[in-house]
């Protein structure tokens, strides 16, 4: 014990965790960041460095950091009933009461909730569902799922499986990827030139047809796609792109699951993105990170009365729902949503979301000057500013070059934390961000570039 602790945080990190994504050329030198407290708006290092939260902890911290309100609502839940199992016809009260809660906010018919851990879990309940729900309606073959280039749904075998990104493949073995195809991206951003929006969009619904045509749609039990790609890069789709997939969905007895840990829970300014932001109900929700603000982990699925109807078949005719977590629907965890979801509203944190949304984007244009920004784009509460090292030729940097990570490290050295991914900065920042903050964020971007632009030249 005492040999122990005479190391510090840091050199214990260093020597035993393995982090995602962790860089392991620099990882033995460098170590992690260690982040002692946070409140609202800002963390702080174990150095005393208080840091601007560029990204609410991880897409996630919708409501800011360090409430006090919700440390009342977690003890006092603590407190009354921690954990009792949930399965078989075991139930507690705040997993019911945000049960109901979802039904009433989710759009369309999506009245019935499994629970999980986290996102991950969240789309694996959802392929799970999927293909129950067609094993039962007796349509064996009915399980592939389409999911999209570049697309993040997380990091269990499945998930990582429906994930699209290229670059979180190598050396892992891709079980379970026999079920899943990948259809493009849809990312204004690479739009070719020679089209338009509408042209754009047309080609992805058609391509998506024909990958339809060529499984075939008795082999395709859903399609999955977050309404707007997050960790792929902030790909915006076309207008009208999701409503008219979710059409060709249901012309082939295809279900339509939105990933929406990210859009959901006030990042775009609604509780839901899909049907509000982009006018389209989906058959399923996947939902997770801004559902309790990161305070504790959740993971919720939602799905529509007519797929539960189906699933709800009695076990005596040969219905078995076996599946299940030992913490699905964990009391602390929900009574920690629903004390989220009162602060949100009760706050206006959507309304802000919607405002300041627009706010940040319109003062990040003028990024757009730097000589080494290609695109600067976003929804609500979430950008992305993408670095070439020459935007006009679209010539990528050098891997080697590091251009995002140098720009992050620029932007830490001021005070803000962005998120690099690759030479992507993605920028999601709590729900209660101010104007002054807006203003903050993008010129300590600006600085941050306009040194980057010095040393490369
Ligand atoms: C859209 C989306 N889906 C799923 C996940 C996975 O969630 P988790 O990391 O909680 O398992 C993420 C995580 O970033 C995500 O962005």
């Amino acid at each position: 014990m005492t040999i122990s602790n005479a190391r510090s945080a840091w050199e214990k990190d260093r020597d035993h965790l393995i982090h995602p994504y962790a860089d392991f050329s620099t990882f033995k030198e460098e170590g992690s960041q260690v982040i002692a407290s946070a409140k609202g708006m800002y963390v702080t290092d174990t150095d005393g460095r208080q840091l601007l939260d560029g990204i609410a902890g991880l897409w996630c911290v919708n409501i800011g950091h360090g409430r006090e309100d919700m440390a009342e609502a977690i003890s006092r839940q603590v407190l009354d009933m921690q954990y009792y199992n949930p399965f078989g016809h075991s139930t507690n009260v705040p997993a019911a009461e945000l049960g109901a809660w979802l039904a009433e906010h989710a759009p369309g018919n999506l009245n019935h909730v499994f629970y999980s851990c986290g996102g991950s879990t969240a789309n694996e309940a959802a392929v799970r569902i999927v293909h129950y729900y067609n094993s039962l309606r007796g349509k064996h073959t009915k399980k592939k799922i389409i999911s999209r280039k570049d697309a993040y749904h997380g990091a269990t075998y499945l998930a990582a499986n429906l994930t699209g990104i290229h670059a979180t493949k190598t050396s892992f073995d891709r079980i379970g990827e026999d079920i899943v195809r990948y259809v493009s991206a849809a990312s204004l951003f690479d739009k070719p030139e020679d089209q338009t929006e509408a042209q754009f969009c047309d080609y992805l619904v058609r391509e998506f047809e024909a990958a339809i045509d060529n499984i075939g749609a008795g082999n395709i039990g859903a399609f999955i796609a977050e309404p707007v790609m997050g960790a792929g890069g902030v790909l915006v789709a076309p207008k009208g792109y999701h409503k008219r997939m979710k059409a060709v969905c249901a012309a082939h007895d295809i279900l339509y699951i939105a990933d929406e840990v990210v859009t959901g829970f006030g990042r775009l300014g609604e509780w839901f993105a899909s049907e509000r932001v982009f006018d389209y109900t989906p058959d399923i929700i996947v939902c997770a990170k801004g559902i309790t603000s990161g305070y504790i982990p959740l993971g919720a699925t939602l799905i529509s009365d007519e797929i539960h109807d189906v699933i709800a078949k009695p076990q005596a005719e040969g219905g078995v729902f076996s599946m299940g977590l030992t913490y699905w629907g964990h009391p602390v965890a929900c009574a920690a949503a629903l004390k989220n979801v009162e602060i949100l509203e009760t706050e206006g944190m959507l309304e802000n979301a919607r405002h300041r949304g627009d706010d940040l984007l319109n003062k990040a244009q003028r990024l757009l000057e730097c000589p080494r920004v290609a695109d600067v784009r976003g929804q609500g509460l979430m950008m992305a500013v993408d670095l070439m090292a020459d935007p006009d030729t679209r010539t990528p940097f050098d891997p080697g070059q590091k251009a995002g990570q140098k720009v992050f490290s620029k932007c830490i050295e001021r005070g803000l934390i962005v998120r690099p991914v690759g030479d992507r900065l993605v920028l999601s920042p709590p729900l209660i961000v101010t104007s002054e903050q807006c203003d903050t964020i993008v010129s300590t971007l600006e600085e941050a570039l306009q040194e980057l632009d010095r040393e490369m030249a």
